[in-house]
């Protein structure tokens, strides 16, 4: 069902309340998402967006009735990632001269995905199109999160359409910030930014400073996933801002994976030696096969240090911590602490291979690890409390 935005624009994206899994499988869907594509009518009829490619002929049958599809001059494809611009070939079809304003790279990735010669508009920063009251700018944002990702400023009506960012897999019948918990949304926020946007936080802040730089009005952003902000919608800035610049609370996570309970009853007896020394920190521990990967990056993406421990298999350590490692390396994040810890029966080489890994993702590793040998009695215990006061020592 289309929502009116304003006198001009109509969203009319699709709320997917299913969906539970999104870049593939990498990424955990808690509660819901949505496809933003929005209509602008103005002298001229500009779709912004469609929506993910199993949702195509749902969006054209609805898109119907809301306009004649022959009266939408323009189309903006503000990003060509499968999830906007799924529904380009079911309506590309049905109007297959309309002009698609996009940006360069996203010209290659479009033939790329669909492999058609459509009617390509290729648009670069400080281009614009007048639409009649109102004048569409493009703003180009490479690496936010793709190569071809831009944002379209509607100036007159002041609205951002920023696809990706500042977005949220968040569904809502509701559609606007203000309207929904605010607990939930900014969960949502977070979690989306440290599993997708992290790894460009240098190009996220020159952008932000680039379009605050342009010192326009900006009465709403519409991003291309969840709620649009239109109360106070510089404060998702203002939190990406922050976000950007190697964010941490004052928070220790303890990350681990056991095969008998040994690593377990290390991993709480470290915890207790850091609350001995401090005990205002907020400290989470999490079992790394029982949690879901991409809330347990969200956690070390807010911390300021992390323990990560496994026992010794096969020479090596867990397969729950290879994933979560390998996938923190490539989330690049910056100035995080670390050590390792595990147990361990003979060759005992999970501490230093864990040590090793940390490095490799760009921890700084301020405590050579602790190993204790099979299941750790009472003073294997007092070590690791030991171990766990040091390392606070150390942050
Ligand atoms: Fe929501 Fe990069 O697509």
């Amino acid at each position: 069902m289309p929502v009116k935005i304003n006198d001009r624009v109509t969203w009319v994206g699709k709320i997917d309340w299913e969906l539970k899994k999104f870049h593939g499988n990498e990424y955990s869907v808690h509660k819901g998402s949505s496809y933003n594509a929005y209509l602008i009518r103005d002298e001229k009829t500009v779709l912004i967006d469609t929506v993910w490619q199993p949702y195509a002929k749902e969006f054209v049958s609805n898109l119907k009735k809301v306009i004649d599809l022959k009266e939408i001059d323009y189309i903006v494809a503000n990003h060509a990632e499968i999830d906007h611009s799924g529904a380009l070939p079911e309506l590309m079809r049905e109007i297959p001269d309309t002009p698609i304003y996009c940006s360069t790279n996203a010209i290659k990735s479009l033939r790329g995905h669909y492999h058609q010669d459509w009617n390509f508009v290729e648009v670069k920063t400080g281009d614009s199109l007048d639409i009649g009251q109102n004048k569409l700018m493009f703003i180009e944002a490479r690496m936010l999160h793709w190569p071809d990702t831009m944002f379209t400023y509607m100036a007159g009506d002041n609205i951002l359409f920023s696809n990706d960012a500042f977005g949220q897999h968040y569904a809502s019948e509701y559609m606007y910030n203000d309207l929904v918990d605010q607990s939930e949304l900014f969960a949502e926020a977070i979690k989306y930014y440290a599993n997708i946007l992290n790894p460009f936080s240098v190009l996220v802040k020159k952008k932000i400073d680039e379009v605050l730089a342009m010192n326009v009005p900006i009465s709403m952003i519409c991003p291309s996933h969840g709620i649009i902000w239109r109360q106070d919608p510089l404060q998702i800035v203002r939190q990406y801002e922050k976000w950007s610049q190697a964010y941490q609370e004052d928070q220790i996570t303890i990350i681990y994976d056991t095969m008998w309970n040994g690593t377990r009853r290390m991993a709480e007896a470290i915890a207790n030696g850091i609350k001995e020394v401090d005990g205002k920190t907020n400290l989470k521990l999490y079992n790394a096969a029982k949690t879901d990967k991409n809330d347990l990056l969200t956690e070390i993406f807010k911390s300021k240090a992390i323990l990560v421990g496994s026992p010794t298999i096969n020479r090596s350590f867990l397969s729950s911590l290879a994933a979560l490692l390998d996938m923190a390396k490539g989330l690049a994040f910056k100035q995080k602490k670390a050590a390792a810890f595990g147990t361990y029966g003979w060759s005992g080489e999970s501490v230093k291979l864990l040590t090793q890994q940390l490095e490799d993702a760009g921890f700084e590793i301020v405590l050579d690890g602790i190993r204790e040998l099979w299941n750790p009695d009472d003073a294997a215990l007092d070590r690791c409390r030991e171990f766990g006061q040091q390392f606070v020592s150390h942050l």
